[in-house]
C-alpha cells in the first residue's frame, strides 16, 4: 500500500510577538498530529492565520489573505484553513467572518489554542468547527512551550492585560493579566538553553505587572534577576515596558545584571497631558520624562524604542506639536508610529471628536520625518564604538555577509565566518544608516 502522504502546514502570524508566538505554539501542536511546516501554499494540507486586530489596517490585510485562500482552495478542495487569535475572538466578530469567509474549516479564539489538535481532527473527518471561548478557561501551562533548536526564543511570562488604554482592543481579546509561575518560566528557558538557544525575549503586554498577584512578592525585577542566573543563556531581552509601572528597581536590575539587554520599549503614544488622560494611559509627559531621566541616569547607554499613535480623538494641532517636541527631546533608537485606528468595542471609538484620515496622514508623514533623523543621528553617534553582537546568521540582502544586533538591539551588518552564528563579537561600527549599521570585527 502506498504510504501517506506527509502533510505540510503553513502557519502566517500577522501582528505582535504575542501572536508570533502564538503561531508556533498552533504550529507544534499539528507536529504532534503528523504535520510538517513548510511555506509552499500551493503545496499545502492545513494552513493557519494566526490573526491581529490592533489596527483595522492589520484587519484588512487578513482579511485579502483569507480571500486568496478561497482561490487556493477551489484548486485544491482538501485543503484545510484554520483563523485563530485576535481577530476572532472580538465580541461578535466570529458570525460575521463565518458569514463573509464560508471556504474556512477552523475557527479558534485565543482562548482555545490548547484544543487545536481536537479541532483539527473534527475538520479532518469532515466538516467545520468554531471555539471561542469568551474567558481564559484552560490552566496556564496548556500549551506547548516555545520551540526548541532556535538560536533565539520568545518566552510567554504572562497573557493579557488590566490596562484598558481607551484605544486598545488587547484587553478585551487577550483578557486579564495572568502570570505564569517563575518555576515554569525558568525550567522552559533552562529547555531551550540545553537545546542551542543563546537569547530569550521574555513577553509580556505590560512585564511591569508581572507577578502582582504573587505572595510572597516577587516582581518583573525579581524574575530578571533570577533568569540572569541561568547557565550558556547570553542574552536576556524583555518587551512592553509599561511607563507607569517602570521601576528603579527594574532599572537596577537592568543595570546590575550580565545578560540583561540594555534596551526599554517605553511606548510614550502621545506627548501630550490632555491626550495621555484621554488614553488612560495613567501617566504625564512629565511623569514619562522623569522615568527616561532615571534610566539614562542609571544607564547611560541604553537604548530606547517606542511607540506612537497620531490622531487620536481630539488630538489638536498643539497636541500634536507637544508629541514632536517631545520626540525631540528623547534620543529614540527607533520609534513605530501609528494613525489612531478606531476599534469597535472600546472607549475612544465613542469619542466625539474623532480626527479625518487627511489629518492623521499628515500628521504622520511629521513624525516620521522628524524621527528618521533622529534614528540616524542615533546611529551616527556609534560610528567609530565597539559594541557587543550576537551573531545570528547570513543577511538577508546580502547572504556573503553576517548580521547581529547590539545590546541595545540595533541591526550590525558585517563580514566574518558563518561558524560565528551564535557567539558574542565584537564590532566596531563603521558606517551608519536609518535602519542599519555596518562595522568590522574587532581583532
Ligand atoms: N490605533 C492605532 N494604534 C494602536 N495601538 C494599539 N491600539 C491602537 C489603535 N487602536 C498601538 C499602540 C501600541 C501598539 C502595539 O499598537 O501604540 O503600543
Ligand atoms: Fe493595549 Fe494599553 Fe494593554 Fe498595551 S498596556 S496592550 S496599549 S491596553
Amino acid at each position: 500500500m502506498e504510504k501517506d502522504k506527509e502533510k505540510k502546514v503553513v502557519t502566517l502570524a500577522y501582528g505582535c510577538q504575542m501572536s508570533e508566538r502564538d503561531a508556533e505554539t498552533l504550529t507544534q501542536i499539528t507536529r504532534q498530529e503528523g504535520y510538517t511546516s513548510s511555506d509552499d501554499l500551493l503545496n499545502a494540507d492545513l494552513v493557519i492565520i494566526n490573526t491581529c486586530c490592533v489596527r483595522e489596517s492589520a484587519e484588512n490585510k487578513i482579511l485579502g489573505k483569507i480571500g486568496e485562500l478561497k482561490k487556493l482552495k477551489e484548486k485544491n478542495p482538501n485543503l484545510k484553513i484554520a483563523i485563530s487569535g485576535c481577530m476572532v475572538q472580538q465580541p461578535g466578530a466570529l458570525e460575521r467572518l463565518q458569514k463573509r469567509a464560508p471556504h474556512i474549516d477552523i475557527w479558534a479564539g485565543t482562548h482555545n489554542l490548547h484544543d487545536f489538535s481536537a479541532l483539527l481532527h473534527q475538520v479532518e473527518q469532515g466538516g467545520k468547527v468554531a471555539e471561542v471561548w469568551q474567558e481564559p478557561k484552560m490552566p496556564l501551562e496548556s500549551t506547548p512551550q516555545a520551540e526548541k533548536g532556535k538560536l533565539q526564543a520568545n518566552v510567554n511570562i504572562m497573557y493579557g492585560c488590566n490596562n484598558f488604554c481607551s484605544y486598545c482592543i488587547v484587553p478585551h481579546v487577550r483578557g486579564r493579566e495572568r502570570s505564569r509561575k517563575p518555576e515554569e518560566i525558568i525550567q522552559e528557558i533552562t529547555d531551550l538553553v540545553s537545546s542551542g538557544c543563546r537569547e530569550v525575549t521574555l513577553l509580556g503586554q505590560n512585564v511591569n505587572s508581572y507577578g502582582k498577584e504573587f505572595s510572597p512578592v516577587y516582581d518583573f525585577a525579581d524574575l530578571l534577576h533570577d533568569v540572569d542566573q541561568i547557565p550558556n543563556l547570553l542574552r536576556i531581552r524583555f518587551i512592553t515596558s509599561h511607563p507607569k509601572d517602570l521601576s528603579d528597581k527594574l532599572i537596577e536590575t537592568v543595570a546590575g545584571g550580565n545578560k540583561l539587554c540594555e534596551h526599554f520599549h517605553l511606548p510614550i503614544q502621545s506627548g501630550s497631558n490632555f491626550i495621555l488622560e484621554r488614553m488612560n494611559r495613567k501617566y504625564t509627559r512629565e511623569y514619562y520624562l522623569s522615568r527616561v531621566n532615571k534610566i539614562h541616569e542609571i544607564l547611560p547607554k541604553a537604548s530606547l524604542t517606542t511607540d506612537i499613535i497620531v490622531g487620536f480623538p481630539g488630538e489638536s494641532e498643539i497636541d500634536f506639536e507637544q508629541t514632536l517636541e517631545i520626540m525631540n527631546m528623547i534620543h529614540y533608537s527607533h520609534a513605530f508610529t501609528f494613525m489612531y485606528s478606531k476599534r469597535s468595542g472600546t472607549l475612544a471609538a465613542e469619542m466625539e471628536d474623532q480626527i479625518s484620515l487627511d489629518v492623521k496622514k499628515r500628521r504622520l508623514q511629521r513624525l516620521m520625518s522628524v524621527q528618521n533623523v533622529k534614528s540616524l543621528a542615533w546611529r551616527e553617534q556609534m560610528i567609530g564604538n565597539t559594541y557587543e553582537i550576537l551573531v545570528e546568521g547570513p543577511s538577508r540582502t546580502n547572504p556573503e555577509r553576517l548580521v547581529g544586533r547590539t545590546r541595545g538591539n540595533e541591526l550590525v551588518v558585517f563580514n566574518g565566518p558563518s561558524e560565528l552564528i551564535g557567539s558574542l563579537l565584537n564590532i566596531r561600527i563603521t558606517e551608519a544608516g536609518t535602519w542599519t549599521l555596518v562595522g568590522d570585527i574587532e581583532d
